[in-house]
């Protein structure tokens, strides 16, 4: 699997945290049903969700460090592209992403009905 999940399939967008709950380089964890999502907001302001299990070791990636479209694990300092999921060379391992939209203030994530 590569890349954000086909969104042509139905999605349901499910409202997961007000904007102003994710500072600037944050992360946070969001729990839906069937698993975890870290939700992450770079220095631009952009705004990822990706599964929160590092593909190396299964760490928490609503805990690590982000840079521009970069968060990086907080257990062995792996680097996840954020766009797609890829870990970074020479590493390797993908996690899921999810799309996110932001409405209102509101942090919206796409989730399959
Ligand atoms: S568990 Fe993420 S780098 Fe090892």
């Amino acid at each position: 699997m590569t890349g954000i999940p086909d969104t042509s399939t139905a999605i349901r967008w499910q409202d997961v945290a007000a904007l102003t709950d994710l500072p600037a380089l944050g992360g946070r964890l969001v729990v839906v049903p069937g698993g975890e999502i870290a939700l992450l907001r770079n220095e631009r302001d952009e705004i990822f969700a990706i599964d929160n299990r590092c593909p190396h070791k299964g760490g928490p990636l609503a805990e690590g460090a982000v840079s521009g479209h970069s968060v990086y694990c907080p257990l062995h300092n792996w680097r996840i592209d954020l766009t797609c999921g890829q870990a970074c060379a020479p590493d390797v391992g993908q996690v899921r992403t999810w799309p996110v939209r932001v409405t209102d203030g509101r942090i919206l994530i796409g989730l399959p009905l």
